[in-house]
């Protein structure tokens, strides 16, 4: 396959968000044949703990050489100092964008953003609350008896952008919140995209395509609605197309 074929895909509609092809998967062999199912259909490829623990940065190079956009997905969280080293090798071997954990606090956040420098294409994102955790399950973890989910992540949001990241990691469910707060300054991913009536796995603040994108998200994460689907190219298919009504339509909907 020439290596045009497997570049990034030319731009959607105007306003519509990027979509990214989480490549959650085991292998090089694994993840170099499903890039290959979805030939030049995602707009970039994540490569996240999992594949990057394996094989992180040989798949990176793999998609770089066929002009694949990166995004290294390894949710730093670590002090200033090895956070920054996280973003200057990551920004090194090509990726455009890279996450950390909001929740490091300032001086982390910032130590990102050096580390990445002006190399980096896309940016730094920060993840504020987890789409795997709801009320129940961060009250648990933060030792806060029922928190206001949307809250934190208002909290995180603030904290990102005072620390000059460029973007943040919340659920869909927040984003009419923080498009029209932060507008163009601080870009919105959104994971925890399922196409309607697809099943949630483990994640509990799910949106579908069209909802991430008529609410102005600027990338949204798919894996496993595509990558465990029976035709993962027929599945990306549909999340363009529900993806496109959004944008025309302005619609919003639940899984
Ligand atoms: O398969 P699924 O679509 O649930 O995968 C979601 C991807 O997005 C995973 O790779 C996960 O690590 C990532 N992610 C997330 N929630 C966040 C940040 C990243 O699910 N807040």
């Amino acid at each position: 396959m020439p290596a045009s074929a497997l570049s990034s895909r030319s731009a959607g509609a105007p306003g519509a968000p990027r979509v990214i092809v989480a490549l959650d998967l085991p292998d090089f062999a694994t993840a170099t044949a499903m890039v290959d199912r979805l030939d030049g259909q995602a707009d970039f490829f994540k490569v996240g703990l999992e594949l990057f623990t394996a094989d992180g940065p040989r798949i990176v190079d793999w998609l770089s050489l066929r002009g694949a956009d990166v995004f290294i997905d390894l949710k730093g969280h670590d002090i200033p100092n090895t956070v920054a080293g996280l973003a200057r090798s990551a920004t090194a071997q090509g990726a455009r964008l890279i996450t950390v954990h909001a929740s490091g606090g300032l001086a982390m956040l910032r130590a990102a953003v050096d580390g990445a420098g002006s190399q980096v294409d896309g940016g730094i994102l920060a993840v504020t609350v987890l789409t795997s955790m709801d009320a129940d399950a961060l009250g648990e973890a933060w030792g806060r008896p029922s928190p206001d989910v949307a809250a934190e992540v208002r909290r995180l949001a603030a904290l990102a952008h005072e620390a000059g990241v460029h973007g943040v990691v919340a659920s869909g469910e927040e984003l009419p919140t923080l498009v029209p707060t932060y507008g163009a300054s601080l870009r919105v991913l959104v994971p925890g995209v399922r196409l309607s009536g697809g099943a949630t796995h483990d994640q509990r603040r799910v949106v579908t395509p069209s909802a991430a994108a008529a609410a102005g998200a600027s990338y949204v994460v798919v894996g496993r609605a595509v990558t465990a689907a029976a035709d993962p190219a027929a599945a990306m298919a549909a999340v363009h197309a529900d993806v496109a009504r959004g944008v025309a339509e302005g619609v919003t909907g639940t899984v």
